[in-house]
């Protein structure tokens, strides 16, 4: 049996393997942020001669990509990117995901919506049938914090101030249980329209592209062309 972690291990790799197709000496990557992530990064390092650089979702994952050599840019400076490479605390069938475990949803969403495909990267006990078990995360101006708290309460949430944290937009999380959520692009447009949500962890408007997951039996590709087929 693998451990959690090793199958994190395991799905870092087969990302690695994944991207290297795309590596050129002008591809730059995107990159999130994660345990997952983390081992990614680590992998990732040992080919940072074949490829430009890389856009990164927490200043946790430039400082890591920086530490092993991976020239690090600002999205200003950048246009297109071939992959955005990710974890998720939830994925579901449709691959519409749950973020911001770590607290980086925002800057997930905006490099990810540069890129030209995004690869979630997760272990088993993330894919789920109905997104919601874990507490949606969403990023809150500070000074709307108890407003925007009331209107999550209205939606049938139990938000809870993660406390002690920051983000690196200088806002911060309400974590939201009790959500269950059918029909997830709406909730996502609905959250995102209260005054003072920064943007909140439900990524079903735009999902993943591909997710690879990590099994027992072996890292699983799963395609949202598949998906599709399997739906008609
Ligand atoms: C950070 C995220 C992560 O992708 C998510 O929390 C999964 O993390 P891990 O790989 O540590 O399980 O959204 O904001």
């Amino acid at each position: 049996m693998f451990t959690q972690d090793e199958l994190k291990q395991n799905v870092a790799r087969a990302a690695v393997q994944y991207v290297l197709p795309f590596l050129k000496p002008d591809t730059i990557l995107g990159v999130g942020t994660g345990s997952t992530v983390d081992m990614f990064i680590d992998a990732l390092a040992v080919h940072k001669d074949r490829f430009q650089g890389a856009v990164s979702s927490s200043e946790r994952s430039s400082a890591r990509m920086k530490a092993l050599g991976i020239s690090v840019f600002d999205l200003n400076q950048v246009e297109s990117m071939p992959l955005y490479v990710d974890g998720a605390d939830e994925v579901d069938h449709d691959l519409c995901m749950i973020k911001g475990g770590g607290g980086a949803l925002t800057r997930e969403k905006i490099v990810a919506s540069v890129a030209d495909r995004f690869i979630c990267i997760a272990d088993e006990s993330k894919l789920v049938n109905t997104l919601g078990r874990f507490p949606l995360p969403v990023e809150v101006v500070p000074m709307a914090r108890e407003a925007v708290a009331r209107r999550l309460i209205r939606l049938d949430g139990r938000p809870g101030l993660r406390e002690g944290f920051i983000t690196d937009n200088g806002c911060e999380i309400l974590d939201v249980s009790g959500l269950i959520i059918d029909a997830p692009a709406e909730l996502e447009q609905t959250i995102n329209n209260i005054p003072g949500v920064v943007s909140c962890g439900l990524f079903a408007l735009s999902g993943a592209d591909i997710v690879l997951l990590s099994t027992q039996k072996g890292v699983r590709q799963i395609d949202r062309l598949q998906v599709g087929d399997l739906e008609s």
